[in-house]
C-alpha cells in the first residue's frame, strides 16, 4: 500500500510533466514524430525538453500516441532498483510495439542508458540506441544510422556540455510552471548514490544563458521558474571575458531581477552548501519563494558520516535554525533515506525525531536501495532487512504526513498569495495552485482568474497533502 503510494506519488510527477513535452503546437514543419516518456528527477524532465528541441530542428514533432511515432524514447532513471525494473517493464511494451512495426526506431536515454552502456543493447535487445545525458546533440546523427538499421550508442560524459545554446522545447500551450537546468552532474560522492555515476562531473551553465532562458519564458506568460541542478548551491560561473565569477546567491537575484512578477523556486539544496548570501536573496526579494528543500538523508551523525554526507546532525539542525532565525516563515522540505547499512532502530528514531523537531513540511521518503559501483555497494553490507526497511519507511511516512498536517491546520484562517496552474485533479469547477511556501491549494474558480494569474487565497480547510480556500481578490 504504502509503497504504492510514494510509486503513484512519482507517477503523477511523471504525468504532470510529460504533458509538457508533448502537447500544443510545433514551430516547425514536421514530416516524423517521435514519442517520449520521462522517469526520474526535474533534471531529466528538463533533459527531455533539450531532446525534444534537438529532435525538432531536424523535422521531428511530438506525439502523445506512441502507435503514431516513428521514434520512441524513454528518458531513464537509475536511482533506486525499483525506478530501473519500471522502465524495464516499459521497455517490454515498446518491444512488443516493435515487433509489430519493425521500422520504428526505440531508443533509450538518460540515466540507465550511462550506467548499462552497451550491456543495455545486449539485454534489450530490440532497443536501437543508447544515448547518455551529455550525448544529446549526437542523436539525430544516430536516429538517421538507425532508419538505416544500425544501432548506435554514445554515452561519453564531458566536462564542459550545458546545452547552454539549445533553448528548450516547452509545448505546453498554457504554462505556467518552467524548469531551468543551471547546472549539470554532481562532485559530491554520496556512498548511496549513482548520479555522479550516470551524470559525470559537476558544471555550471552560463549565467547569461540562464537570465535569457527565464526572461524567454517569462515573455511567454510563464510565471515560475524553478532552477534545477543536484546541489545548486555550488553554482559557480566563470565568465570567460571578464574572469569575474557568479555565485548560486547572484544568480538567483539577477534571475528575480528579470520581473518581480515571475516567482523564483530551486531544486536541490545540499546542507553542507547553502550560504546566508542565498538565505539573504531568499529574504529580499518577494518573488523568491519561502522554501527550501534540504535533503537530510537521516537524523543520526554516524549514518550521515557512513553516507559521507559531509555533516553531521548538529551542523544540520544548525543550518535548519539559521533558516528560520533569517526567514522565520520559510518553509523546509527534506528527502529520507530508511534503512541504510547498519542502521540501528535508535538510529532510525533519530531520523523520526529529526524529521518531528526540523518541522519538515514534506519529505520525500526512500528505502535503502543499493546500486552497483557506489562506494556503499563496495564498502557495505546491505544488512537490514527488507521487511524492516518497509517497517522504517512506513513508520517515517506516518510522522512526515503527521507533522504535515500539523503545519497545514496553522495555516487554516490565514491568506496567502496564490499562483494559479491550472485546473485541479477532481474538478474542473476548481482550480489548483500554490503558496510562495510550496503548499497545493485547492479552491473554486471565480469569473476573470486564469492560470498564470496571482489571487490571494484565504485557507479554509485542509488535510495532510493539501489546503483548501476561496480567493478573496485576485492580485494585478
Ligand atoms: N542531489 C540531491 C538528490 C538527488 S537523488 C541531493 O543531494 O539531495 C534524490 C533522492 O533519492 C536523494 O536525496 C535520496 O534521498 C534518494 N536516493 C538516492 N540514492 C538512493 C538509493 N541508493 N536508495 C534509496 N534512495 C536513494
Ligand atoms: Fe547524489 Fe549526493 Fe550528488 Fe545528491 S549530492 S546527486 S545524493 S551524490
Ligand atoms: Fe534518476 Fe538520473 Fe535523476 S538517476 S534521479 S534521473 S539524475
Amino acid at each position: 500500500m504504502l509503497e504504492q503510494e510514494i510509486e503513484t506519488k512519482e507517477k503523477e510527477i511523471l504525468v504532470d510533466r510529460q504533458g509538457e513535452v508533448l502537447t500544443g503546437a510545433s514551430p516547425h514543419k514536421l514530416s516524423k514524430s517521435f514519442y517520449i516518456e520521462s522517469y526520474g528527477c526535474a533534471m531529466n524532465f528538463s533533459d527531455s525538453e533539450i531532446v525534444a528541441s534537438i529532435l525538432n530542428k531536424e523535422g521531428y514533432g511530438p506525439t502523445k500516441e506512441m502507435d503514431q511515432a516513428d521514434l520512441v524514447l524513454i528518458n531513464t532513471c537509475s536511482i533506486r532498483e525499483k525506478a530501473e525494473d519500471t522502465i524495464r517493464q516499459r521497455l517490454t511494451v515498446f518491444n512488443k510495439a516493435k515487433r509489430e512495426n519493425k521500422k520504428l526506431v526505440i531508443g533509450v536515454l538518460g540515466c540507465m542508458a550511462e550506467r548499462l552502456k552497451t550491456k543495455l543493447m545486449e539485454e534489450e535487445k530490440l532497443v536501437d540506441l543508447v544515448v547518455g545525458p551529455d550525448a544529446y546533440r549526437e542523436l539525430p546523427g544516430l536516429v538517421n544510422a538507425a532508419l538505416t538499421g544500425q544501432k548506435g550508442i554514445n554515452v561519453l560524459l564531458s566536462r564542459e556540455e550545458t546545452y547552454d545554446d539549445i533553448t528548450p522545447l516547452r509545448l505546453e500551450s498554457n504554462g505556467v510552471l518552467a524548469y531551468i537546468s543551471i547546472m549539470r552532474g554532481c562532485d559530491n560522492m554520496c556512498s548511496f548514490c549513482v548520479v555522479p555515476f550516470t551524470r559525470g562531473r559537476e558544471r555550471s551553465r552560463n549565467a547569461f544563458t540562464i537570465v535569457a532562458e527565464a526572461q524567454d519564458v517569462f515573455d511567454r506568460g510563464y510565471k515560475e521558474v524553478t532552477l534545477l541542478g543536484q546541489n545548486v548551491d555550488s553554482y559557480r560561473w566563470e565568465n570567460p571575458e571578464t574572469g569575474a565569477a557568479v555565485s548560486f546567491a547572484e544568480l538567483l537575484v539577477m534571475v528575480a531581477e528579470v520581473n518581480p512578477k515571475l516567482r523564483v523556486r530551486f531544486s536541490t539544496s545540499h546542507p553542507k552548501d547553502i550560504t546566508d548570501e542565498v538565505l539573504y536573496a531568499i529574504r529580499d526579494h518577494h518573488n523568491i519563494c519561502n522554501y527550501i528543500h534540504l535533503p537530510a538523508q537521516s537524523g543520526n551523525s554516524r549514518i550521515l558520516k557512513l553516507m559521507n554526507r559531509t555533516y553531521d546532525r548538529p551542523w544540520y539542525e544548525a543550518k535548519i535554525n539559521r533558516i528560520y532565525e533569517l526567514i522565520p516563515d520559510c518553509t523546509i522540505s527534506s528527502d529520507i533515506i530508511t534503512g541504510f547499512c547498519t542502521e540501528t532502530e535508535e538510529e532510525h528514531q533519530d531520523t523520526i525525531d529529526l524529521i518531528k523537531w526540523s518541522k519538515f513540511i514534506l519529505s520525500y521518503m526512500f528505502y535503502y536501495s543499493e546500486r552497483p559501483g557506489t562506494m556503499a555497494a563496495r564498502k557495505y553490507e546491505d544488512d537490514i532487512p527488507y521487511e524492516t526497511k518497509k517497517r522504517r519507511l512506513a513508520e517515517i511516512v506516518d510522522v512526515q504526513r503527521e507533522e504535515s498536517r500539523q503545519s497545514n491546520l496553522k495555516d487554516i484562517g490565514r491568506t496567502y498569495e496564490v499562483l494559479v496552474e491550472g485546473n485541479s485533479k477532481k474538478s474542473d469547477l476548481q482550480f489548483k495552485g500554490k503558496t510562495g511556501r510550496f503548499k497545493m491549494v485547492i479552491f473554486d474558480k471565480i469569473p476573470g482568474v486564469l492560470p498564470g494569474d496571482y489571487v490571494m487565497v484565504k485557507i479554509e480547510s485542509c488535510n495532510s497533502a493539501t489546503l483548501f480556500g476561496h480567493i478573496t481578490k485576485k492580485i494585478d
